[in-house]
């Protein structure tokens, strides 16, 4: 599968929502012209809206007006763990984080960085992200901004282009993206020395504009992005933040947390079994109020803000002695691919009780280790009639999940080394 094929979740996917022409609206204006250009959405609830989605009706310029312009014209490219040049638009942090000329699947790429968005963002003591320390945190592992220098910046150059140029790139030529693979596509990166006033990018990139083959943004969405572009791209408000990142339901979450976290080495054993069978998932609970979740790893428990330890595999040493496993609500925009929705309810908790824990496996049960990466040695402590059982009335998350998946370029990533 090719990147052109992530899919955005919501209906359409053509980049267009009921009423979206409509002017005004809550959160009207907050880039735009005070001449009316507006909100780039109808003040009626949209998917587009992550706020909208997590039944949140506090506003916040960045949320309501910014992101619903890339969520509808870039995501369904910038929206994978290799998207071109990395760059993922999916939320702030990888707005931020910008981009960076490796191919993910490059062995020296592999050697010298992880992968993942998560892992390089860093959460302030508050529980949020701190964008000053993620960003410092990817520039050092080579990631270029694509915001900074505002009028100047590349997404501001590219952007323009795109506008300016309704038929940049010879799309005819494009085509080769279907018969020849994505190699075929001469993709070019700007690389860090070109980002910036002091030149234009180079002709490559330059002949280029952004959507990249598509038409170009419609006149009030094209305004509203290259102001908030031409004012330093400002973050969304602390506030805004917090309010997205609390679940509606914490005492659901508790539950399951508990459930996760308790201190016997088998209850120990079974949490990183569930954990590295459940990473993938969009976890949601029976109310269903629209929020999904994500099973992560934190340095910290229950009841404290998630320090999600990020590595470069699931399965991969914590680095800490015990890692506590946290749902951590999704904020980003969601894209189909990895969309794999999984139902957490009291049934599901009972069962996984009652097959993980109901039983004693073993007096010599040990706490997990992080030695090499067989399934098959790790989990031996888990008597296997327990983990059969488990793979089966799960079957259909494990397929969903290998049949889907957050690459955008499938091909790439089965070819791709697997050294480290
Ligand atoms: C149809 C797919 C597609 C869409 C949609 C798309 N892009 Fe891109 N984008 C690309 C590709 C491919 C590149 C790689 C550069 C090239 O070959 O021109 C790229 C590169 C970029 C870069 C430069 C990254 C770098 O480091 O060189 C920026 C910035 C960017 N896109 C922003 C956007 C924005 C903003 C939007 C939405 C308005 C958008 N893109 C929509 C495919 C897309």
């Amino acid at each position: 599968m090719r990147w052109t094929l992530a899919v955005l979740m919501v209906a359409g996917c053509d980049g267009s929502t009921a009423g979206e022409e409509a002017a005004g609206g809550a959160n009207a204006g907050a880039f735009g012209k005070s001449d009316g250009v507006g909100s780039v959405l109808d003040s009626q609830p949209s998917l587009f809206r992550v706020g909208d989605r997590n039944g949140w009706t506090g506003s916040d310029p960045f949320y309501d007006t910014i992101q619903p312009i890339l969520a509808q014209r870039c995501v369904v490219c910038h929206g994978c763990t290799d998207s071109p040049c990395q760059l993922k638009l999916t939320s702030y942090e990888g707005i931020r984080r910008g981009s960076s000329p490796l191919s993910m699947f490059e062995p020296r790429f592999y050697a010298v960085k992880p992968s993942p968005l998560e892992s390089g963002r860093v959460t302030g003591d508050n529980g949020l992200t701190d964008f000053d320390a993620t960003e410092r945190n990817w520039r050092g592992k080579g990631f270029y901004s694509v915001t900074e220098h505002a009028d100047f910046s590349a997404m501001s150059f590219l952007v323009a282009q795109g506008f300016e140029n309704p038929e940049p790139t010879d799309l005819k030529d494009e085509w080769k993206l279907f018969n020849q693979g994505a190699d075929g596509n001469e993709w070019a990166c700007l690389d860090a020395e070109n980002v910036g006033p002091d030149g234009p990018p180079d002709d490559k990139v330059a002949a280029r504009g952004m959507p990249f083959g598509l038409q170009p943004l419609d006149p009030k969405r094209y305004e509203t992005l290259i102001n908030w572009l031409a004012l330093g791209a400002p973050p969304p408000t602390p506030e805004a933040q917090a309010l997205l990142a609390t679940p509606t339901a914490p005492e659901t979450v508790a539950k399951w947390e508990a459930f996760l976290n308790q201190d016997t080495p088998q209850a120990q054993q079974a949490a990183r079994y569930i954990y590295e069978h459940t990473f993938f998932a969009h976890i949601y609970f029976p109310a269903n109020t629209g929020e999904f979740f994500q099973m992560v790893r934190s340095r910290t428990p229950p009841g404290e803000p998630i320090d999600q330890i990020a590595t470069k595999r699931i399965t991969s040493d914590p680095g800490v002695a015990r890692p506590f496993y946290r749902l951590l609500k999704v904020t980003d925009v969601i894209v189909q691919k990895q969309h794999m929705t999984w139902r957490f309810d009291d049934a599901l908790l009972e069962r996984w009780d009652d097959l993980f824990l109901s039983t004693r496996w073993d007096d010599e049960v040990a706490a997990p280790v992080y030695e090499g990466h067989n399934p098959f040695v790790t989990f031996k402590p888990i008597p296997s009639r327990i983990r059969n059982r488990f793979m089966i009335e799960n079957s259909y998350h494990f397929i969903d999940a290998m049949v889907r998946g957050d690459v955008c370029i499938g091909s790439a990533g089965h070819l791709g080394p697997t050294t480290t």
